[in-house]
């Protein structure tokens, strides 16, 4: 199939490096409607990621950007607009999981993980939202929250509470921003095999452990894989959703079942 360049979407994703951000983009580029922006804070990760996906071209660019600071956010979005002429889709799925509970919890924590799992895509929604308007069919955002987001995880108390806001944070903006035909839904993955997950174990057979053991658990007998999530995301942005919005869509297995 040839596309015309010109009809291509501009769609920024973001933690477009790894895991379930890379396979969005893998996913989405088969369908050869998109053309992906891939945000992250890691320069190498990101250089990697696009050679996973072909190389920079017409259709995969990598932008650095410290979700943590908001001067740099609202440069990086100003500079796609401007290189693309608009954008029309945003995928907000860079996150970060840190545990503990209450006690473990020090500040520093509590802000971190607010800055890049909620204030990232609320300053992000903010910088795209005005060019998104400006699109005769509108515009796109998928928030990645978590089924942390609906019932909290075990010890990880900053990300829960961060991911329940995001669920918030999605409703709220779909709310205000429908009369600009911008749709806002949210995805709540449950357990999927990802780099999010490898810090926290020792070892591979550790971790492949807990996968084995956790998937087992649930209804659908394994745990997700990125590309479960990533379907769900070309959806949201895809002709069939245009009528969809505000929308909470869990990816899990089944676990919230249980
Ligand atoms: N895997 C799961 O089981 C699971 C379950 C539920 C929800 N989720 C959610 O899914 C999303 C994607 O996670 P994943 O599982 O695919 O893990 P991942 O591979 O670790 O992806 C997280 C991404 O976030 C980016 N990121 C983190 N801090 C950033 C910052 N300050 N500025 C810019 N980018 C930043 C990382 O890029 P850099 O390395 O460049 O910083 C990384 O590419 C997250 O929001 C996560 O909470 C995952």
């Amino acid at each position: 199939m040839t596309v015309d360049k010109q009809q291509l979407k501009t769609v920024l994703i973001t933690g477009g490096g790894s895991g379930i951000g890379l396979e969005t983009a893998k996913i989405l580029l088969e369908s050869k409607h998109y053309r992906l922006v891939l945000l992250g804070k890691n320069r190498l990760k990101l250089e990697a990621a696009a050679l996973a996906l072909g190389g920079v071209s017409e259709t995969v660019s990598i932008f650095t950007c410290d979700l943590r600071d908001s001067s740099q956010i609202r440069k990086v979005v100003e500079k796609i607009i401007g290189t693309y002429k608009g954008i029309y889709g945003l995928v907000n799925n860079a996150g970060i999981y840190p545990l503990g509970g209450l006690a473990e919890t020090t500040e520093a924590i509590w802000d971190e993980a607010m800055s890049v799992n909620l204030k990232g895509p609320y300053l992000l929604i903010q910088a795209v939202a005005e060019a998104m308007s400006k699109n005769t069919e509108g515009g796109r955002i998928v928030n990645i929250s978590s089924t942390a987001g609906i019932l909290p995880n075990h010890f990880a108390f900053a990300y829960s509470v961060s991911k329940a806001a995001l669920i918030h944070l999605s409703k709220t903006l779909a709310k205000e921003l429908g009369k600009n035909n911008i749709t806002i839904n949210c995805i709540c993955p449950g357990i999927v095999r990802s780099p999010l997950h490898e810090t926290y174990h020792s070892s591979r057979s550790e971790l492949e452990e807990f996968y084995l053991k956790r998937g087992g658990s649930f209804p659908l007998g394994r745990v997700g894989e990125p590309r479960d999530v990533a379907g769900a995301v070309r959806f949201f942005l895809s002709e069939e959703a245009t009528w969809v919005t505000g929308d909470v869509f869990v990816v899990d297995g089944g676990r919230l079942l249980l």
